[in-house]
């Protein structure tokens, strides 16, 4: 590993985010709920990792703490990395969350920066994709099972918001589990 990195388009996340204009829509028995939510996300610069010899991706660490405006009580945490292959194009998300879930989600890079000089990482995965996959315990398969997972982050200029759908099957039905913030990255 090297700390002499380009970490191209992951070199705007790097740094602590904070945002409190978080709204959750989950599943609950009856329907759905919508959680209004601050956050903090912190993305810290790991280096670089060569694969068999090859493929080298940049690596940025990161963990997310939600908490629930109204109540304070944390709603999610997350940790994962996000990776980029400047030889592909190719961003990778990889995340655990404590519910027994991980996803690799992954994308190619659309460089086009737009009117706010700000970019966008676009992941995906699905439990049949063929490249980005999600890994599960045997209890969420059979009752809370994600399907798939979208993430649109744009970034820059000190600013972010992100969009995420989890598409889940829960109590009989699929339930779109969505996430959306803005953030802005602390002096
Ligand atoms: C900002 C991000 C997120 C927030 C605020 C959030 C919040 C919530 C909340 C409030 C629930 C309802 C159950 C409860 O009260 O604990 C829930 C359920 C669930 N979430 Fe999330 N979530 C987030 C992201 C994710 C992600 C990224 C995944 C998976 C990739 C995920 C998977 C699930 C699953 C499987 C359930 C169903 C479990 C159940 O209700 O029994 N969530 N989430």
């Amino acid at each position: 590993m090297s700390d002499k990195v380009d970490f191209g388009p992951l070199a705007e996340l790097i740094g602590v985010w904070k945002g409190d204009k978080g709204s959750d829509l989950a599943p609950e028995p009856e329907g759905s709920e919508v959680s209004p939510y601050s956050e903090t996300i912190t993305y810290t610069a790991v280096g670089d990792v060569k694969n068999a010899e090859s493929e080298v991706l940049a690596v940025v660490r990161y963990h997310l703490e939600v908490m629930h405006k109204l109540t304070n009580e944390k709603i999610h945490d997350e940790t994962g990395y996000w990776m980029w292959d400047a030889s592909t194009g190719t961003v990778i998300n990889s995340l655990i969350i404590p519910r027994a879930v991980c996803v690799l989600a992954g994308g190619k890079f659309n460089s086009t920066v737009d009117e706010n000089g700000q970019i966008t990482l676009d992941v995906k995965a699905a439990v049949d994709h063929a490249d980005w996959n999600i890994i599960q315990s045997p209890f969420m398969k059979d009752k809370a099972r994600t399907n798939g997972f979208t993430r649109t982050v744009t970034v820059g200029n000190g600013k972010m918001k992100y969009f995420q759908n989890t598409q889940l099957s829960i109590y009989g039905k699929e339930f779109d589990h969505t996430d959306q913030n803005q953030l802005t990255r602390q002096p």
